[in-house]
């Protein structure tokens, strides 16, 4: 996610309540009291730099709200290129119960692979499962065949947890050809402050869970002699840094995952395994809409910073993942394929 953002009254008890940390320093203080001086605001260039007032732990569980699919699909009777196609496919969405993920997940059932989706969330990836199968049969009555949609856990941050779910996914779909690592979050603090076991946790969980799953279904399609395709969902804070909401270690762990989908198709690319990477820019989630109708002077700053003027749409991200993962990218190998808006371009 570009940034998940709630301002917080910045007292010193609040901020170790919130995150779990240990008391603010005096050291820290003194440094925070020198650059967030009234006196720096408002001068040249302040637009463009980050702001140490915003400040976003990442929600707890029972408060992330569960997205309702959409409809976004459309009977298959119009013509169009067949090698859209993810039929007979079977694809692994990690972080597939919400969000990102479900939605991606959504684009290839509806272009007719069968999909796991993986998440730490079992619970809502398994309500999930069902609410697919349902999308798809209302939106294709006259399909020959139904997509099988599994649900599975998996902390992708754990290389046993990893190995296993990956065992699992193959027992019930015999196979995995397409993976899409979209597991990940972001918060929001500056980087004199992140208390560092966030900031690992953050690393594990976007850089090491999507490595672990990648190299894992890797070395599966390299014991069936297969080719495949693999989409690592990145953000376009891998290629710049999003204001006014500090996030350091989140964009640093997102140009790690650009570069780790350039690096992995160089490696992969004698096998067949074709690696990129897609990056949203800002995207309207359930979750980004809840935070966003909190601080509307923010979601104001993000829009006026995008050239189309408007957020994405999770749905914008089904035909993408799905181009990329489809034999139409064939010649497709590492590439960082953003869709923002145009975001990056200015
Ligand atoms: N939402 C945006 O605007 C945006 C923009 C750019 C990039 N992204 C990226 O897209 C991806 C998905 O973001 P989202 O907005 O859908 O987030 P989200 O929080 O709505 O969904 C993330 C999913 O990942 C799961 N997850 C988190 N940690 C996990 C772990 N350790 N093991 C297994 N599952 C885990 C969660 O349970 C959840 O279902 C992230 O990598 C994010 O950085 C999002």
């Amino acid at each position: 996610m570009a940034s998940r953002i709630t301002p917080l009254m910045r007292t010193a008890a609040h901020r170790c309540s919130v995150a779990r940390i240990a008391p603010v320093s005096l050291k820290t203080a003194a440094i925070r009291s020198i650059h967030r001086a009234e006196a720096l605001r408002n001068k040249p260039g302040s637009h463009s730099r980050t702001d140490s007032d915003v400040e976003i732990p990442f929600p707890p569980e029972e408060e992330l709200p569960s997205d309702p699919l959409r409809r976004a699909g459309g009977q298959y009777v119009k013509p169009t290129l067949q090698t859209f196609s993810l039929h007979k496919n079977v694809g692994l969405v990690t972080g597939g119960a919400r969000g990102l993920g479900l939605v991606i997940a959504q684009g290839m059932v509806y272009s007719g692979a069968d999909v796991a989706l993986v998440d730490m969330n079992k619970e809502e990836a398994e309500k999930q499962t069902k609410n697919l199968v349902d999308a798809f049969m209302r939106e294709n009555p006259n399909a020959e065949r139904i997509p099988k949609v599994t649900a599975h856990y998996s902390d992708v941050s754990d290389p046993a947890s990893v190995d296993s779910c990956i065992v699992e996914v193959i027992q019930q779909h015999g196979k995995i050809d397409n993976l899409v690592t979209s597991a990940g979050f972001t918060e929001n603090f500056e980087a004199v402050n992140y208390p560092i076991d966030r900031l690992r946790k953050l690393w594990a969980v976007n850089v090491d869970g999507t490595y672990l799953f990648a190299t894992s279904v890797a070395r599966h399609l390299m014991e069936r002699r297969a080719p495949g395709s693999m989409v690592l969902i990145g953000s376009m804070s891998g290629s710049i840094v999003n204001v006014p909401q500090p996030q350091t270690p989140y964009n640093v762990s997102k140009a790690g995952i650009r570069h780790l989908a350039s690096s992995l198709a160089v490696e992969w690319a004698h096998a067949g395994i074709r690696v990129n990477c897609l990056s949203p820019g800002y995207m309207m989630t359930a979750l980004t809409a809840k935070i966003l109708d909190e601080n509307p002077d923010l979601k104001q700053k993000w829009v006026s910073l995008i050239p189309m003027g408007k957020m994405g749409d999770p749905s914008d991200l089904m035909g993408p993942a799905v181009f990329l993962l489809s034999e139409n990218s064939k010649y497709v190998n590492g590439v960082d394929l953003r869709v923002d808006g145009g975001y990056t371009l200015t």
